[in-house]
C-alpha cells in the first residue's frame, strides 16, 4: 500500500525533511483511556508530552488514569520512584490548542465521530508548525476521511495504537492517497523508537487487526444472546481452550462496547457480510450506557468488582460429581477415552440406559448434536454432553454441553465430573489399569501420585468450569 500511496501522490515532493529522531515533543489531544495510555508511552520513551483536553474535568480524569497506571508500575517494581518522577515530569497537562504550537507531531485520540476528528485536525492546522505530523488514533474511520478536513492532508498519516497502550506493541500506520511519502516511514521510525512494532498499511476499513478482531468478537456476542452458552463460559472457552490472554467479551469490555460497535458498523457498510451486522446485544448495551470498563458495566459489571454476566447463567455453586453414570456415544475415540477417564476415577459406568443412575453423560463431538443421544436414554433431564477438545488431560478445557432438557442438577453435577476427577481416585484407576494390561500408558505420573498423597486437586472449581 505504501507504493500505492507514493504513486498517487506524484504532485508532492517525494523527500522529507521529518525523521522521527526529531519529534522531541508531541501533543495527545484527547486523554481517555487510549489518549491516557499512548500519552504513558511517549513520555516512558523520553519524549515531552503535551496532554490536551479542553475540558478540564476530562484533564484531570486522564491524568488520574496516567497516574494510576505509573504507581501500578512502581507497585509492581516496574519501575523506581525517580523514574516515575521523571516520566511524569514530561506530561505537561494543557486545556487549550495553543499549547500544541511546539508539537512536532499532534496526534488526536478523541472519541470516533468524523466531525469532532475534522474540527480537531482543523484547529491543529491552524496551531501546529507547517512542518509538523498530525496523526489520527481512528480505529474505525477512514483516515482520508478525516485527512481532507486539513489543510494539508499530506502531513496526516493513522497511528493506531492498541489497548493497552502501554502493553500492546502493535502500531498500524496507515497512509492515504494524500499522505506524502516519508511520512509513513517516519511514522514507523517513531513506533519503533517507543518500543512498537509498526505495520504500514493504506486506509482500508478496519486496518488489518480490527478487521479480523471484531467479527470474532461479534460472533461471540451472538453466542452469548441466543444462549449458546453463558458468559463466563464462552471466555473460558477462548481462554483455556483456545490459548488467548482475554475471552471475546472481557475484550470487548476493555475495548469499550462503543468503539466496536463504531467498527463494525463501518465494517458491515465497507463489506456488507451479515458476520459485521453489530449483534443486537451490542447495540443494546451501548445505547444502555454499558459500554465496558471505562463505564464500570459492560458485559460484565466492574462496579463492586464481583463480574456478574450480562446473563445470569453458569453460576450455580459447585455440586458432587455422581457416582454412576450411564455412557452414550459412538464407539469413538472420544467414547473410549471418556469411558477409561470415569473408570479411573472410581465411577461405576454403564451402557445401558435403563440401569439407573446418576446422570447419562453423551460422549459429545463437535458434528454431533447431544439431543438425539439425550432422547434416546428416555432421561433427557438427566443427559449432558462432555466434550474435551484436544482429549483427557490434566488442565484441559472441558465442554459441558447441556440441551434445552438438561436439568440445572445434571449440568452440575457434569461440570463438578469435570472439575474434580479425584487424584486419589485417579490413582487407583490408573494402578489397576496398569496392572491389569501393563500399558505404559495407565502409569500413574509421579505428580498425581503426590497431589493424591496430599489431598490436593488439580482443577480450580469456580462459576466457570
Ligand atoms: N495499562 C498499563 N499496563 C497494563 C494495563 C493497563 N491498562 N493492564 C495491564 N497492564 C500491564 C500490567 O501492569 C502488567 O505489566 P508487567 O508485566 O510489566 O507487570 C502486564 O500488563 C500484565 O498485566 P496483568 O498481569 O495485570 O494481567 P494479564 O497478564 O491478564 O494481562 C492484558 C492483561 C495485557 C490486558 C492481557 O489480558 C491481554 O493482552 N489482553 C488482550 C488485549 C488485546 O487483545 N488488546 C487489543 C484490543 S483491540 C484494540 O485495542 C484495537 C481497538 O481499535 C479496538
Amino acid at each position: 500500500m505504501r507504493g500505492v500511496g507514493r504513486a498517487l501522490t506524484g504532485g508532492h515532493r517525494s523527500d522529507c525533511s521529518v525523521a522521527a529522531m526529531e519529534i522531541r515533543e508531541v501533543a495527545v489531544v484527547g486523554l481517555g483511556t487510549m489518549g491516557a495510555g499512548i500519552a504513558e508511552v511517549f513520555a516512558r520513551a523520553g519524549i515531552s508530552v503535551i496532554a490536551l483536553e479542553v475540558d478540564s474535568e476530562a484533564l484531570n480524569r486522564g491524568m488520574s488514569v496516567l497516574d494510576a497506571s505509573l504507581s501500578r508500575a512502581m507497585d509492581r517494581g516496574k519501575l523506581a520512584a525517580h523514574q516515575q518522577a521523571e516520566i511524569r515530569g514530561r506530561i505537561r497537562p494543557a486545556a487549550g490548542f495553543s499549547e500544541a504550537a511546539a508539537a512536532d507531531l499532534a496526534i488526536e485520540v478523541v472519541p470516533e465521530r468524523l466531525e469532532i476528528k475534522r474540527q480537531i485536525l482543523a484547529e491543529l492546522d491552524r496551531v501546529c508548525s507547517p512542518d509538523a505530523i498530525l496523526a489520527t488514533n481512528t480505529s474505525s474511520l477512514s483516515v482520508t476521511a478525516i485527512a481532507a478536513a486539513s489543510k494539508h492532508p499530506e502531513r496526516v498519516i493513522g497511528m493506531h495504537f492498541f489497548n493497552p497502550a502501554p502493553v500492546m506493541r502493535l502500531v498500524e500506520v496507515v497512509s492515504t492517497v494524500l499522505t506524502r511519502a516519508g511520512i509513513p516511514e517516519a511514522a514507523a521510525d517513531l513506533a519503533r523508537r517507543l518500543g512498537k512494532t509498526p505495520v504500514l498499511l493504506g486506509d482500508r476499513a478496519g486496518f488489518v487487526a480490527n478487521a479480523l478482531l471484531l467479527p470474532y468478537l461479534n460472533h461471540a456476542l451472538r453466542l452469548l444472546e441466543t444462549g449458546y452458552a453463558c458468559g463466563a463460559d464462552i471466555d473460558t472457552a477462548a481462554t483455556v481452550g483456545i490459548g488467548l490472554p482475554m475471552g471475546p467479551l472481557a475484550l470487548l469490555d476493555l475495548i469499550g462496547l462503543d468503539t466496536s460497535l463504531s467498527v463494525l458498523e463501518v465494517l458491515a457498510a465497507e463489506f456488507g457480510s451479515p458476520r459485521f451486522t453489530p449483534a443486537p446485544l451490542l447495540r443494546r448495551l451501548t445505547a444502555a450506557g454499558r459500554t465496558g470498563r471505562k463505564a464500570g458495566r459492560g458485559i460484565y459489571d466492574y462496579v463492586d468488582q464481583s463480574v456478574a454476566a450480562a446473563d445470569q447463567e453458569g453460576n450455580g455453586a459447585a455440586s458432587a460429581a455422581p457416582d454412576t453414570v450411564t455412557l452414550i456415544g459412538s464407539g469413538d475415540e472420544a467414547e473410549a477415552d471418556l469411558a477409561g477417564a470415569l473408570a479411573s476415577a472410581g465411577i461405576n459406568v454403564t451402557r445401558n440406559a435403563a440401569h439407573p443412575t446418576d446422570l447419562v453423560l453423551v460422549a459429545a463431538a463437535a458434528a454431533r448434536p447431544v439431543l438425539p443421544a439425550a432422547l434416546s436414554s428416555g432421561r433427557p433431564d438427566q443427559a449432558v454432553g462432555l466434550h474435551v477438545p484436544g482429549g483427557l488431560g490434566e488442565g484441559n478445557l472441558a465442554e459441558v454441553v447441556r440441551t434445552r432438557l438438561s436439568s440445572e442438577a445434571a449440568v452440575e453435577s457434569t461440570a463438578a465430573l469435570a472439575c474434580r476427577p479425584g487424584p486419589a481416585k485417579v490413582l487407583a484407576g490408573l494402578q489397576a489399569m496398569h496392572a491389569a494390561y501393563g500399558y505404559p500408558a495407565f502409569a500413574p505420573p509421579l505428580l498425581l501420585a503426590e497431589h493424591a498423597a496430599a489431598g490436593l486437586g488439580f482443577a480450580k472449581v469456580g462459576p466457570a468450569h
